[in-house]
């Protein structure tokens, strides 16, 4: 098991280059099951939650292959997937296990195939992250629901029919999976209080150049009307608004001035309003965002995570560590999942001091915290493991780096190009 080895105290300056986002990539990687024809997506991140993806993705039949004429602008990887036939439709407990997003293949597959069985992903390390949403969603299209033997059978074999979805939350994942599901029912489809994260924009952006009919994606109510075929397209992931808020606070914490390359400010507010408060001078630009410590040092600031185009529960971790060594204290209340503060005793072996009570987490500022061994159970806790050994005294060890490569490309690369400290060694 490898490991990252940070040794703190340097300021990060230089340009960030914004990977493609993880949580586009996913769903947008599922949405070739429902044509025959190849669909081409560039600039996907090279992550380990991508390769899982795609090895379920071979299991059910789809060819994955190098797409040609790469180039360009274009620094992430280019793939085409081809869905010609789909010869499995079972989602296996092994992949599913590995990561709980395979759950996205379940609406495209039985739109296309007629029937899903996907193994029902349990529970995670941040929270008990049921699947009911998707399973109403689906069962509003007509879909027949079984659970057997822990796995989820979805079936239609005459084909989905339109209908209204309500969520009564508004999930990521159940929203992708209704989205996908209903390009191919029956007449139209009306999805309300859905999830308005730009990901979800970027994936109806790629059905609509496959032929769907989709408008306001972006809106709380989605409404698609079914067409009886789609067909292969070439689409661009977004960049990663999530990975390029981590580097941003990284930019803060360390006193630095950092230029995130392709960063899209617009998809990215709530995080950079926090930035400023936080005591940070943001640049948006058209081709990227600055982000420079101001001269007033790190500010205290309260958090409260919610939907888009709330405060992201994927960055709270990160504003966390932020929030340990700020003038004053910051109160920081987890909404959206149960139990994603496991960051918080780790943080405190740095020195941080934090209370929690209930879902709210009271941290108040350091002067300094020291280096100590860390280790998180997921991605962006240890992101925030992470960024709090960048201003660390001392050697931070953060062990357990397969987390970060699920959801961060080159990190240690990336830091190192703007001045860190950091280095992956084995485990
Ligand atoms: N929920 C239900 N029932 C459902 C679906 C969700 O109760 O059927 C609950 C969940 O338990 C959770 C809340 O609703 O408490 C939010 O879940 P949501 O469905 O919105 O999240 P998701 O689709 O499972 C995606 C991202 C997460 C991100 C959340 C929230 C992907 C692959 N994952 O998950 O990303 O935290 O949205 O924004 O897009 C990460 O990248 O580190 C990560 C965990």
């Amino acid at each position: 098991m490898e490991k990252l080895v940070i040794r703190g105290g340097k300021r990060l300056e230089g340009t960030i280059p914004v990977s493609g986002a993880k949580n586009a990539a996913l769903p947008l990687m599922c949405a070739p099951l429902l044509t025959e024809e190849p669909v081409t997506l560039e600039n996907l991140p090279r992550l380990a939650d991508i390769n899982t993806l795609a090895d379920l993705l071979n299991h059910m039949g789809v060819a994955i292959t190098i797409a040609a004429g790469q180039g360009g602008r274009i620094r992430g990887r280019s793939l085409t997937f081809s869905a010609a036939e789909i010869n499995d439709t079972v989602a296996p407990y092994d992949f599913v296990r590995k990561m709980r997003a395979s759950i996205i293949v379940l609406g495209p597959l039985v739109a296309r195939a007629g029937e899903a069985i996907v193994s029902l992903p349990g529970g995670c390390a941040i929270g008990n992250r049921p699947i009911d949403l998707h399973l109403k969603a689906l069962a509003a299209l007509g879909a027949e629901i079984d659970l057997e033997e822990g796995y989820v059978r979805a079936s239609a074999p005459r084909g989905l029919t339109g209908g209204l979805i309500r969520f009564p939350f508004a999930s990521v994942g159940a929203t992708e999976n209704a989205l996908m599901a209903a390009t191919l029912a029956k007449g139209t489809t009306t999805i309300e209080n859905a999830a308005r994260e730009p990901e979800i924009v970027d994936l109806a952006k790629c059905l609509n150049a496959m032929g769907a009919k989709i408008t306001g994606a972006g809106h709380e109510t989605i409404t698609i009307e079914g067409v009886d075929r789609l067909h292969g397209c070439t689409h661009t992931v977004m960049p990663d608004r999530i990975e390029a808020g981590s580097y941003a606070v990284a930019a803060l914490m360390t006193g630095g001035d950092v230029f995130l390359e392709g960063a899209v400010a617009h998809d990215m507010g709530a995080i950079l309003d926090k930035l400023r408060e936080a005591g940070a001078i943001v640049e948006e630009k058209a081709d990227g965002v600055r982000v420079k410590a101001g001269a007033g040092g790190i500010k205290g600031f309260n958090i409260v995570t919610q939907p888009f185009p709330g405060f992201p529960t994927d960055m709270q971790a990160q504003f966390m560590a932020l929030a340990t060594v700020a003038d004053g204290a910051s109160i920081i209340t987890e909404a959206i999942f149960e139990n994603r503060f496991m960051h918080v005793p780790e943080l405190c072996r740095l020195g941080a001091d934090i209370t929690v009570t209930g879902a709210s987490a009271t941290v108040r500022g350091v002067q300094k915290l020291k280096s100590a061994p860390v280790m998180a159970t997921d991605l962006r806790a240890s992101m925030g493991l992470a960024l709090a050994g960048l201003v660390a005294s001392g050697e931070t060890t953060v062990n357990r780096l397969y987390h970060l490569d699920r959801g961060y490309e080159r990190l240690e690369e990336k830091l190192r190009g703007v001045g860190a400290d950091v280095d992956r060694v084995p485990g």
